[in-house]
Parts: structure tokens; sequence; C-alpha cells
């Protein structure tokens, strides 16, 4: 049997679940999900998809990917929904999506790990983000063995309050999440190194006269603040006092790969 993984990350969390279930698979593959505009065909026997959550639910990449994604009717279909404790009703939403481009979602589960939107604080003591990377390395070795069965079950969700509250901010929001990008700006450690532009999985960033400048079509990933090597890129005025974060295992190289891998 092949499996093959799709991941989308800014900071390297959902990859690095993304690697702790492909090695307890052993036989699945992980690729980037791509910034699709045309239909893609994937023959794989099982398929999988990781991704963070942002803002209570589906990042438009994984909405644009599925909506264009062509599989076996007998595929067998499982996501992972990387977050950072209120995943709220994203696997929910996932699976009448699904519904509705003739895809049955098996199983879908919910994985804390470290936030990475820094407006709202830091990723948290150290302790306590190893903390959730062991529980996250537990759940994962489980959730393998449900998908090597090929279970059904029903999809990890939040509490009802927050699936009917949180669910209507992220209706209310989807459609200027591309414009959030003019709360970023770069403060004088910027050295022009270009980084945050290369890392960019969007291409929404352009230097322009040696200066990053946002193209308000940003996915909201956090990638160019959390990556920027100076720590110079800011979010509204809270960013300058919380600390950054990016996945220990995970490197800028991992991260310029999903960038790259958008732009063939
Ligand atoms: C714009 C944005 C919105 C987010 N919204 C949520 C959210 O609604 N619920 C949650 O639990 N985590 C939220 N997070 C945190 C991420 O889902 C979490 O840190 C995740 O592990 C990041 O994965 P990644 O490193 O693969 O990008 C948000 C992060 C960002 C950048
Ligand atoms: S990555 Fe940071 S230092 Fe490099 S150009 Fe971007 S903002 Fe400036
Ligand atoms: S501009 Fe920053 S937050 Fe927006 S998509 Fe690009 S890397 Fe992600």
């Amino acid at each position: 049997m092949a499996t093959k993984l799709y991941v989308y990350t800014g900071t390297g969390n959902s990859l690095w679940i993304a690697r702790q279930l492909a090695l307890e698979l052993k036989d699945a593959t992980v690729g980037f999900i791509p910034n699709l505009s045309g239909d893609l065909k994937v023959e794989a026997d099982r398929v999988g998809i990781i991704f963070p959550v942002h803002i209570w639910g589906l990042p438009s990449r994984v909405i644009q990917f599925i909506n264009h994604l062509q599989v076996k009717p007998e595929t067998y279909f499982f996501a992972l929904a990387v977050n950072a404790g209120q995943p709220a009703a994203t696997l929910l939403q996932l699976k009448k999506l699904m519904l509705t481009r003739g895809h049955s979602l098996a199983a879908g589960y919910s994985i804390v790990l470290p936030s990475n939107y820094t407006p709202w604080g830091g990723p948290g003591p150290v302790e306590t983000q190893e903390r959730l990377f062991r529980e996250a390395q537990e759940k994962v070795k489980a959730i393998a063995e449900t998908i090597l069965r090929q279970e059904r079950k029903k999809v990890d969700r939040g509490p009802l309050w927050q699936n009917i509250l949180f669910s209507w901010i992220y209706k209310m929001s989807f459609r200027s999440v591309r414009k959030m990008d003019k709360k970023f700006w770069v403060d004088d450690k910027c050295n022009r190194c270009g980084i945050c532009s290369k890392a960019c999985p969007a291409c929404n960033i352009e230097m322009i006269n040696e200066k990053p400048s946002w193209l308000r079509r940003c996915e909201q990933c956090f990638a160019c603040l959390q990556w920027c090597p100076q720590e110079a890129i800011q979010y509204g005025e809270k960013t300058v006092k919380y600390p950054r974060y990016h996945h220990p295992e995970v490197t800028l190289k991992d991260i310029l790969d999903q960038a790259k891998a958008n732009k063939e």
C-alpha cells in the first residue's frame, strides 16, 4: 500500500508531524501541498493532509488543494489539523468541503503543538513545548495504527460553543486574510538578506529597494516573521516583546524547499 502525505507549514510543526507519521507508517512519502490552479490526480491508496489551523478553520491553501484534488473512489483519506489548543470546527469544515467534492474523510485528528501566532504571545515555556512534542509523538503513534487498519471515525472537534462562535469569526475574516499582511513591518535589525521573500510559500514578499514589501496575497502562515534570522519582522505592536518560534527539528532549508516547490 502506498500512502501520500501532503503537508503545509509556516513554522515546521505540521512538517514535523508529517515526518513522525511517515516513520510510523513506513510506506509513506511526504510532499508539500502545492498552490494549485489546476487539477491534481493522486493515485496513492491512502492520502493524508497535515496542516495548521488558522483562525479556527482551514487555511485557503488547503481549501484550494481539496477543490483541485482527484483521487480514486476507494482512497482512504485522513487529515491531521495541527493547532495550539483550539481546532474548533476545522475538521468538520474539511469533512463538509470534501463531501462537496465527492470525497469522504475517513478520520480527522487534532494535534496540539506550540503556538506560532506571535501577536497573542510566544510559544510558551520550553518545558511546556517539550511536553507538547512528547504528547504529539504518542498521539501520532496511535493515529498511525488506526490509519494502517483504515478505520473510519468521527473527526476531532472543539466544544460546541467554540465551534459555533469561532466558525463565525473564521467566516467573517476569511476574505480579509490576504490583506492582513498590512500589519507587517520591518525594524532596524533588517540586514536586507531577502530570506523572508524566499521563505514565503505564497510569493507574497518582494524586495523593493532592498526592503521587504508585502503584496496583499498573504496566507498568514507567519513563516516570514518566524524565520527572519534578525527577528526584524514585526506584526502590529505586540510582537516586539515576544520570542520567535519554529519547530526545533525543522530547518530554514525545509521552509525554503516548500516555497521552491510552489514555484516549480
Ligand atoms: C494566523 C494564525 C492563526 C492561528 N489560528 C489558530 C487557531 O484558530 N486555533 C489554534 O489552536 N491555533 C491557531 N494558530 C496556531 C497554529 O495553528 C499552530 O501554532 C500550528 O502548530 C502551526 O503549525 P505550522 O508550524 O505547521 O505552521 C494560528 C496560527 C496563525 C499563524
Ligand atoms: S529576512 Fe529579515 S533581515 Fe532578511 S530581508 Fe527579511 S526582514 Fe530583513
Ligand atoms: S507574507 Fe509571511 S505570513 Fe504571509 S504567506 Fe508569506 S510568509 Fe506567510
